[in-house]
């Protein structure tokens, strides 16, 4: 804390090398560590400050992703960090307990930099969250899951090369969970909470446990779901997070896997974009002697929506190719929207493509997915979210109330998070004022 009861942290942007691989080194960025970041959390109402100090030589910037806040201090391509410059974003917070993360964002580079590892996560609390029964020693039961698949060259260096065909960028064929390859956990309690990031730059995942048991969602992107959803697989698109708990006897062994992802796309789509790739992600091995932790509780939250009656705008987004939204690329000097704040707004996203899957990611709110394909949204989607998956030919229906305020000089962004996609100008602006 601060003189000013703010809490103060401290990353500074730093150039390493890590043996992922036995035997070989690795060139890196992280922040504070020579990979990832150290986790941040703070609660609901604490003032925060984050000194941000860029020591790897080139410029770059770090978005809250998933957090609500002015956007002179989100991050965006515009809040440039010069080599050697501290940025000192500093805000309220002010949204309910969720798993947000942060990452560079600079545009045109934010792949480069992502795949490189500048990214960590920010974990928020708050009253409720704290006082529910549910798996919440940090590193013993509720556990980051920051998952990543990298492609290596023989000598240990990140390729950035891509495969054959993909048009989404790098998929790679080594996962990373938490910068560790090939990772285990050992579980000392019969749940165990994971909150499971997709920090790739463009694999969708299918998460499942290989016995094929169940596992339960707790919470979305944005905060914990009204109660527990049973799910038997879960797919994340990049940038997506959920938090999810397993359960687990004593002396088993289960692996946590990514099954060949339905992305939607023809069979050749699905092939060079990575809908039939399998990994195992996690081994989690149950110790022999397990402490019993009580039930998930049936309520978990009541979450604050977005209220239909007080729509007062429908604004539509198509993505077009890999690199436009309505025919436009992205310009940082233009500004694509303007929204009065306190509104609230509909947006509907598609994707009319057959062959290429996106996603879709705003800043600065929290949206709930009404429809996707005409459809109400399936049960575990039935929460906050700041990132959907859009498969070929696809759409959603997204309302959000437009709370926070931005700064004419500083738009906040709206992108799909394939981040090849977003750095080639699948990407916009709007200010909300
Ligand atoms: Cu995680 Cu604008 O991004
Ligand atoms: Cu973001
Ligand atoms: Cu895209």
């Amino acid at each position: 804390l601060d003189s000013e009861g703010r809490k103060v942290f401290d990353l500074t942007f730093n150039q390493g090398e890590v043996e992922f691989l036995k035997g070989k080194l690795t060139e890196t960025w992280g922040l504070n560590d020579p990979y990832l970041s150290p986790t941040i959390r703070a609660s609901n109402g604490d003032s925060v400050v984050v000194n941000v100090t860029n020591k790897v030589g080139e410029k770059t910037t770090l978005h809250w992703h998933g957090m609500l806040l002015p956007s002179e201090m989100d991050g965006g391509p515009h809040q440039m960090i010069y080599p050697g410059e501290t940025w000192s974003p500093q805000w309220k917070v002010n949204q309910p307990a969720s798993t947000t993360w942060f990452h560079p964002h600079l545009h045109g580079e934010t792949e480069d930099h992502v795949y490189r590892g500048a990214a960590g996560m920010f974990i928020v609390d708050d009253e409720n969250s704290k006082s529910l029964e549910l798996p919440k020693e940090y590193g013993v039961n509720d556990i980051p899951l920051i998952i990543q698949d990298k492609n290596f060259n023989n000598d240990g260096s990140l390729s950035t090369g891509s495969k054959m065909f993909s048009n989404v960028g790098i998929l790679g064929d080594e996962i990373l969970v938490n910068g560790t390859h090939s990772p285990y956990f050992e579980a000392t309690t019969n749940l165990v909470r994971f909150r499971v990031l997709n920090a790739s730059t463009a694999r969708v995942y299918n998460f499942s446990l290989d016995d094929n048991r169940s596992f339960h969602m707790i919470a979305t992107d944005s905060g914990l779901l009204e109660s527990p959803v049973e799910l038997e697989e879960l797919m994340l698109s990049p940038g997506e997070r959920a938090e999810i708990v397993v359960e687990v006897v004593p002396g088993e062994t289960v692996i946590l896997q990514s099954k060949d992802p339905n992305l939607g796309a023809p069979f050749w789509g699905e092939r060079y974009n990575g809908g039939d790739d399998e990994f195992d992600i996690l081994e989690i091995r149950a110790n022999q002697k397990l402490t019993q932790l009580p039930d998930l509780p049936e309520k978990l939250a009541t979450i604050k929506l977005p209220n239909k009656d007080e729509v007062v705008e429908t604004r539509y987004f198509e993505l077009n190719g890999y690199d436009r939204i309505n025919g436009q690329e992205m310009d940082m000097n233009r500004v694509d929207h303007v929204i009065t704040a306190g509104s609230t707004e509909i947006w509907e996203v598609s994707n009319p493509r057959e062959e290429m899957y996106h996603n879709f990611h705003v800043h600065g709110i929290h949206f709930e997915v009404l429809e996707v394909n005409g459809e109400k949204a399936p049960a575990h989607m039935r929460g906050l979210k700041d990132t959907v998956y859009l498969a070929p030919n696809s759409k959603v229906k997204l309302i959000a109330r437009f709370e926070t305020y931005s700064d004419a000089n500083y738009p906040y962004m709206y992108h799909c998070h394939i981040l090849l996609h977003e750095d080639m100008g699948m990407m916009g602006q709007f200010l909300v004022v």
